[in-house]
């Protein structure tokens, strides 16, 4: 039974059970109607204590059936009814209450939570708003103001919190809880019942608290339309009555689980589910890790210290010389110095992180470490020896890993023994920050040793992808492709400023031009010496030149843009990139510099993009063409709300997209649709 009824004396209990998150399908909707028509119909039941089987209170409504149309009965029908019914409800939580899991709590009585657990109505995340009474239960419980907080934000806040807000009556013991609650329920029997919740009065806020809280909100939702809607339909409810009110928010609910956004934000929710748990890994035991080995104290190898530190793990790290050793030292400091003075870690905390950590010149210092990644320059001779040397103070069966970004693993270990036990673990930069992790197995690893890659991101708090090896693996292999893609936009006729704020606008934290400033342009002048180096003719024209002339980006005070000494970028191309962009152009014959809309750009930087990422799929260097869009994502500023790449081309049909390339390709900003983007066009 997905919804039971025990009834023993007075106090009932109704139990949903849905494993593995009791999501609220049709057939919990139907148990609970069911439920309530039980205890309603019985005399002896006085209240009833609903509560959950399994690790959590309810997690919402149930996710799955949003792509499909509504299905009877509707929740806020259902509870509507409990929060009717003469026999009052207590809600018993534990775990989570989320989304529909809460707004189940809203329409009871009483709500008393387990120590720990957490509340919240993350539906904004999804794209929609609360659809069963969020905006219009909990602003009668915790106020208008803390209701656009919960509802707007969509984190969830813990129970301590949530009694202090009024959101729950009483925060049970941890021990005996089914029995507090029991107890607790009869002991408020005795008493005059509390108001249902939809009959308390709704606080008012005057129009400039809503103006000033709606302008927050969107500058905060950077182009995700949940919130904005949702604080609609809260301020809404302070106007209407309750029964207005929730057909209001219904509607809103309704009409936003169908769009585009909704539908991207779903695929990313149920990509970073898949994305940790790789179907070959099944059953595969990982490797025990206590102490971590980092080759290399520089900008990578400080920030992987600390995300391993962070995780509880000692770390110690190699640098070449003791000098470089001190170096490497300072900059891990320097980055736990930076997180105290922002208040993220305490004294005590710093101590220990500190503490655990230890920088030396001798290879011999990583001899007991059972993971050790190198993120050493990326140059294959210098990793080659620092593998060759891991090789020789390593124990047979400790995991050596590297963190290139461009070079092939597969050669970095070539002919060293114990082929299985290398991987690639490539971190994203600032290594302590970012969640991406990709985990690059070499032709040899191990399955256990894959699986230790994906059990070490669970433990530091990463986003683990496994990709396949190529130039750049998943997230830089497009990367490239793009900074290319808008070259060719610039040489084309476009300022690199438009290509930015074209792309910012589509939602991209920050364009590729600013991104290159930010990460230096002697990074991809690098790549591509190495690149020409192996007989290889990379194409950039405009950023050569722009190298070449010494501007490196911000860390020189001007690379794409120029910077005042604030550090703020100065409006306009300046000089030495308009005559990098006059000299590419005029050796790329072109004499009438095309113009482009916002709409064109961003056409011309996706598909790309689209194209580049079916690929990535058919080459088997993703698994899945969700893992694509979680690295794009997670790794790569993405607009979440937008899903990613590919769910990007599905929302407009590859057919379209696969158009679009041919346009582009005639024009020579874009290669043509690959076979790989032709035979999702054919399926879709
Ligand atoms: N619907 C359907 N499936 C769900 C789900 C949901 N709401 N929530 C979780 N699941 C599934 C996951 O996809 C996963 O499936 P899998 O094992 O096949 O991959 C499984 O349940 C376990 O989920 P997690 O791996 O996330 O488990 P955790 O223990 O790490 O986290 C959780 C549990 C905190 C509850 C987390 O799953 C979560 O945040 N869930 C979503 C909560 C949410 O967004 N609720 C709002 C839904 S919209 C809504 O309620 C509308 C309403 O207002 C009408
Ligand atoms: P970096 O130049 O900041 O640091 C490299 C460090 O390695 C230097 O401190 C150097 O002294 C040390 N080193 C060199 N040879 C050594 C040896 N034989 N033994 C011990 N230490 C040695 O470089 P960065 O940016 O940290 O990159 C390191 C690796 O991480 C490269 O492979 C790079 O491609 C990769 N990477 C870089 C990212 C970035 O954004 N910077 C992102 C992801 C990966």
């Amino acid at each position: 039974m997905t919804v039971s009824v025990i009834k023993n004396g007075a106090i009932a209990r109704v139990i949903i059970d849905n494993p593995p998150v009791n999501a609220i399908s049709a057939a919990v909707r139907q148990g609970l109607l069911d439920a309530v028509r039980t205890v309603e119909a019985d005399d002896a039941v006085k209240a009833v204590v609903l509560s959950c089987a399994g690790r959590t209170f309810v997690a919402g409504a149930d996710v799955t059936e949003f792509d499909k149309p509504p299905v009877e009965p509707h929740l806020p029908d259902v509870l509507n009814a409990v929060e009717a019914c003469s026999k009052p409800f207590a809600a018993q939580i534990h775990g989570t209450a989320l989304g529909g899991g809460l707004e189940i709590a809203l329409a009871c009585r009483w709500r008393l939570a387990a120590p720990g657990s957490q509340m919240g109505l993350p539906e904004v995340n999804l794209g929609i708003i609360p659809g069963a009474g969020g905006t219009v239960r909990t602003p009668r419980l915790v106020g208008v103001e803390a209701a656009a907080d919960l509802i707007t934000s969509g984190k969830p806040v813990k129970a301590e919190k949530a009694l202090a807000l009024g959101l729950i009556d009483a925060i049970l013991p941890a021990e005996n809880a089914d029995q507090a609650a029991e107890d607790f329920v009869t002991a408020a029997l005795g008493a005059a019942l509390p108001e249902i919740t939809s009959a308390r009065p709704i606080g008012q806020k005057d129009e400039a608290f809503w103006t000033e809280t709606a302008a927050r909100v969107k500058r905060a939702a950077k182009g995700n339309t949940g919130p904005v809607e949702a604080l609609a339909s809260l301020k809404n409810a302070t106007e209407v009555s309750f029964a207005e009110a929730m057909a209001f928010e219904r509607e809103t609910f309704l009409r936003l689980r169908k769009t585009d956004q909704a539908a991207a934000l779903r695929h990313i929710f149920f990509a970073e589910r898949a994305a940790p748990r790789p179907s070959e890994l099944k059953g595969v035991t990982p490797r025990p890790f206590t102490r971590i080995g980092v080759i290399g104290g520089g900008t990578m190898g400080a920030g992987i210290a600390v995300a391993m530190r962070n995780a509880g793990l000692p770390v110690q790290m190699i640098e070449r010389d003791a000098e470089a050793a001190a170096r490497g030292q300072a900059n891990v400091e320097k980055i736990l110095k930076g997180d105290l003075a922002k208040g993220r870690i305490t004294e005590a905390k710093y101590a220990e992180l500190i503490g655990g950590f230890n920088a030396a010149a001798d290879y011999a210092a990583v001899a007991d470490c059972d993971l050790v990644i190198e993120a050493v320059f990326e140059d294959l001779d210098v990793k080659r020896a620092v593998f060759a040397e891991l090789t020789r103070v390593c124990a047979p069966d400790a995991i050596l890993a590297t963190n290139t970004s461009y070079l092939n693993p597969d050669e970095i270990v070539a002919d060293l023994p114990g082929p299985e036990r290398f991987i690639g673990l490539h971190f994203f930069s600032p290594a302590n920050i970012m969640k991406l992790l990709e985990i690059v197995p070499t032709s040899g690893s191990a399955p256990d040793v894959i699986a230790t890659g994906f059990a070490l991101a669970a433990k530091a708090g990463k986003m683990p992808v496994r990709a396949g090896i190529c130039d750049g693996f998943i997230g830089n292999r497009i990367l490239k492709l793009t900074r290319t893609t808008a070259e060719r936009l610039v040489v084309a006729g476009a300022e690199p400023s438009q290509v930015d704020n074209a792309l910012q606008k589509f939602g991209f934290a920050l364009g590729p031009f600013r991104t290159q400033d930010l990460s230096g342009l002697d990074i991809g002048a690098f790549q591509r010496k190495a690149a020409r180096g192996r007989g290889e003719s990379p194409w950039a024209p405009v950023a050569d030149r722009v190298f070449e002339a010494g501007r490196l980006g911000r860390k020189t005070n001007g690379g794409w843009y120029d910077y005042d000494t604030a550090g703020k970028e100065v409006a306009g191309t300046p000089a030495a990139v308009a005559e990098a962009i006059a000299a590419a152009r005029a050796d790329a014959g072109v004499t009438t510099p095309a113009t482009f809309s916002d709409a064109e750009i961003v056409e011309a930087i996706m598909f790309p993009m689209i194209n580049e990422s079916a690929k990535i799929v058919a080459e088997g260097i993703a698994f899945r063409d969700s893992d694509v869009d979680l690295v794009k994502v997670s790794g790569y500023g993405f607009p979440r709300f937008r899903g990613g790449p590919v769910q990007y081309g599905r929302a407009i049909g590859f057919a379209k997209v696969a158009e679009g390339l041919e346009a582009l390709a005639a024009k020579g900003l874009a290669d043509g649709p690959s076979e790989a983007l032709k035979a999702w066009a054919a399926k879709a």
